[in-house]
């Protein structure tokens, strides 16, 4: 999936020495005098409202913006998580399904989440609220210093990387909530407090989550609870997706994974995408998740990849746009602390199944993020792995 649609430079030899031809694409200029500098936050083309869609943010046909094989929502695996909280019998079957739906797709959707409808809808209107306001409001936050714990943002690193993705973002960190509130939005006004009882909720429900995946790999419930309890990190994305003129040829955000443990995913309208590897005899297929309103999305991330030393996948995900709506996602990825690495569990190695992947920690993730360009298909679990 790292070569999704990455370009292979072209090597010529010619006298025993290769000659590499690389286009710097973000520099080329199109009929409009436009390149992604051009698109620069604060006046990107999604901020603006364009009507058109500017050459830099037309993705490759590889990256299939617009799939026709839309009809099979319905294999998204659901997962009922009160059940964990029931008879030892019931939280047995619900660490099977779990299991079988992270070893397959790694991601599943739950419901019975015990998060009250109230509080979702009421983050959602103060992420919309957060983004219906004056350019000069959410400039105050402006930043492509990936290492900020608050930063309002366009695309992943506008400006800098080849292709631009036609979203608006505020990312903060959520965890302990009293070390970071302070620095949110105050505006719109309640943006902190709802915001802030959803992370916590949501916080919780992904100890409870991360519980049972460690306890479905064998290593049981607490192997990872008091380094997620005292020092683990939750990063908020806050999405904005507006209306895009032209959704086949541009994308809310290209295929990847996330670095987290899990993320827990929360939309107002669809637009998410799974990547089902094994679909098509191993060709793959993509796949849109349904929305149900109060239902919410898990994905799993490289670092439960890491931890269960491959068995559980880290799904490829994309976003696609509409030509309408304004789509708002709350993404919150939770991880072990900033520096806190993650390693193969020594339980699950043995001859057949070798060390498969390198540690890591969220900071190694961030500094990969300013090395690298995911719009290229750049992944960071392909530099975990280790090749045998
Ligand atoms: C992300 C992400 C999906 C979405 O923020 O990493 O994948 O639906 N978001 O916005
Ligand atoms: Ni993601």
């Amino acid at each position: 999936m790292g070569t999704l649609y990455k370009e292979e430079p072209l090597i010529l030899p010619l006298l025993g020495f290769p000659i590499i031809l690389l286009t710097d694409l973000s520099t080329m200029e199109n009929e409009k005098g436009e390149n992604s500098s051009t698109f620069k936050m604060g006046s990107s083309a999604q901020e603006r409202s364009l009507p058109y869609v500017p050459d830099c943010y037309v993705v490759p046909p590889s990256c299939e913006p617009r799939d026709a094989r839309h009809s099979n929502s319905q294999i998204v695996p659901t997962i009922d998580v009160s059940r964990l909280r029931g008879s030892d019998d019931e939280r047995r079957g619900v660490i099977q399904e779990l299991s079988s739906a992270c070893q397959l797709f790694g991601f599943f959707q739950v419901v019975n989440h015990g998060i009250n409808q109230n509080i979702l809808d009421d983050a959602l209107a103060v992420a919309n609220g957060f983004f219906e306001q004056p350019a000069k409001e959410k400039k105050k936050f402006m930043s492509n210093d990936v290492y900020a714990p608050v930063r309002y943002t366009t695309s992943i690193k506008d400006g800098l990387d080849i292709i631009q993705f036609w979203r608006i973002f505020l990312k903060h960190y959520a965890h302990p909530l009293h070390r970071w509130i302070h620095l949110w939005p105050e505006n719109p006004p309640g943006y902190r407090e709802k915001m802030g009882k959803f992370c916590e909720e949501v916080r919780r429900l992904s100890l409870e989550i991360m519980e049972a995946i460690t306890e479905s790999l064998g290593l049981g419930r607490d192997y990872l609870s008091s380094r997620m309890d005292e020092n683990g990190m939750q990063v908020m994305a806050v999405n904005c997706y507006p209306p895009c003129p032209d959704p086949e040829t541009a994308l809310g955000l290209p295929p990847h994974s996330d670095y987290s443990c899990i993320t827990i995913l929360l939309q107002n309208l669809t637009g998410l995408e799974i990547f089902d590897p094994t679909a098509h005899g191993g060709s793959g297929r993509w796949v849109l998740v349904p929305e149900v309103k109060g239902v919410l999305k898990v994905h799993i991330g490289d670092h439960v990849e890491v931890l269960s030393n491959g068995l559980y996948k880290s799904v490829v995900h994309k976003v696609t746009l509409n030509e309408e709506k304004t789509r708002i996602s709350l993404a919150s990825l939770h991880s072990l602390g900033m520096d806190d690495k993650m390693t193969v569990p020594y339980q699950l190695v043995n001859d057949e199944n070798p060390v498969r992947y390198r540690e890591s920690s969220f900071n190694d993730f961030l500094d990969f993020l300013v090395k690298n360009d995911i719009s290229q298909g750049d992944r960071f679990i392909d530099t975990l792995r280790i090749k045998d």
